[in-house]
């Protein structure tokens, strides 16, 4: 058996913590749209497990709809060059919209992203990240929610992938550099 723990060098979010951290999250989103007409947009694939978990901690009404995109750049560095892979299913004109995302990086791409959403004339746009890797920070990106600082390391696990590989590991790890040197 291959076992993907191998890979990883170090654990830097356990389950035990990103399950408290969503409960808090959870937990504001709900005290923040009470009696608001939310949409809780995923962006795939990265974001996929954390809104899964996170849409269980919301108590108000919550619709969900999901984006595919690829971004053009290397398996670690992304350009903020986006194509569209898949458009949400219903329009959001009018709507609350909560962007969940995995990680916020360079913030290239969420950038394009809300450039996208903000014509379709939703009444506002939050963002809600599990990761924020700040210091790597290109264009300026207001995070309402945000789950944890992360170092300038490439992580994986929940979501997260390398090569589409260790998105199903249930913490965040950082991955060997000989993976990807
Ligand atoms: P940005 O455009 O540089 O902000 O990159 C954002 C996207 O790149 C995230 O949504 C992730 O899909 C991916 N990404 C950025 N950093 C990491 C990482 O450390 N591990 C895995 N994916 C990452
Ligand atoms: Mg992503």
């Amino acid at each position: 058996m291959i076992d993907l723990h191998n890979d990883i060098d170090e654990i830097l979010i356990t389950e035990d913590e990103i399950r408290e951290k969503i409960q808090i999250l959870g937990s504001a989103i709900s005290d923040d749209y009470e009696n608001k007409d939310l949409v809780m947009i995923s962006i795939l694939k990265g974001g996929l497990i954390f809104l899964a978990d996170l849409l269980r901690e919301v108590t108000v009404p919550a619709n969900i709809d999901f984006m595919a995109i690829t971004s053009y750049g290397t398996d670690t560095e992304s350009t903020g060059i986006v194509q569209l892979l898949k458009d949400l299913s219903s329009p959001i004109l009018g709507k609350e919209v909560l962007i969940v995302e995995d990680i916020i990086d360079t913030g290239l791409t969420l950038n394009y992203l809300i450039q996208t959403l903000k014509a379709r004339q939703p009444l506002n746009i939050k963002i809600c990240s599990l990761m924020d890797k700040s210091v790597r920070r290109i264009v300026d990106m207001p995070i309402a929610y945000k789950g944890f600082d992360v170092p300038d390391q490439f992580v994986v696990g929940y979501g997260l992938d390398y090569g589409q590989k260790y998105r199903n590991l249930p913490y965040i790890g950082v991955l060997k550099e000989e993976i990807y040197h």
